[in-house]
């Protein structure tokens, strides 16, 4: 194991049975707090993009904010938000999805990405890749260029990283908890 990814797992807690019982969620909350861990995972997650023409980082609602703002800061690009339903203001484009413990439906500014923009899409985390499925068929409605889905912690036993490639969307992500 590299030393970034220690220093990640070491960050990332680990709470039993949330938000369901047999659910072991991955907390990047810590991560985000270690200033340290936190500079690391965004320049390793932007690093093969510097000097590429990258228009927009699209970030999944919560953690992908966060994680999405710090990324199109250091890439010098813009940021779009994919959000739950329901929450932005003006026109939108909508999508139903599933994921590890339930379905839901998220939306995007129908007017945030112009045809043929490069875009990074960003979350916390990939595990049955529903969500970020979701917001892949959003961008590419959009006319998107989807350069790569980046995602701090892969949980591979659930597939979501394959499901992504299959739709030929290139996956980075740093951690993985099998
Ligand atoms: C988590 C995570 C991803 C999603 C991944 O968010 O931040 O968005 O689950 O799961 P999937 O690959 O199975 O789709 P969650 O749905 O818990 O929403 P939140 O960000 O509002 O907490
Ligand atoms: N989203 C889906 N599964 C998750 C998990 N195990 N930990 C954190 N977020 C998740």
């Amino acid at each position: 194991m590299t030393d970034l990814e220690n220093e990640l797992r070491a960050a990332i807690r680990t709470i039993p049975d949330y938000p369901k019982p047999g659910i072991l969620f991955r907390d990047i909350t810590t991560l985000l707090g270690a200033p340290r861990a936190f500079r690391r995972s965004i320049d390793e997650l932007v690093h093969p993009y510097a000097g590429l023409q990258v228009s927009k980082i699209a970030g999944i609602e919560a953690r992908g904010f966060i994680l999405g703002g710090a990324m199109a800061h250091q890439l010098s690009a813009g940021f779009v938000p994919i959000r739950k339903k329901g929450k932005l203001p003006h026109d939108t484009v909508r999508v139903a999805y599933s994921l590890e413990y339930g379905v839901d439906e998220m939306e995007m500014h129908r007017d945030a990405i112009m045809e043929g923009e490069s875009v990074i899409l960003v979350d916390d985390l990939i595990a049955t890749g529903g969500t970020a499925e979701g917001a892949v068929k959003l961008l590419r409605q959009m006319g998107a260029n989807i350069v790569a889905a980046c995602f701090v912690i892969d949980l591979p036993d659930l597939g979501g990283r394959k499901k992504l490639e299959d739709l030929g969307v290139q996956v980075r992500t740093l951690v993985s908890y099998e």
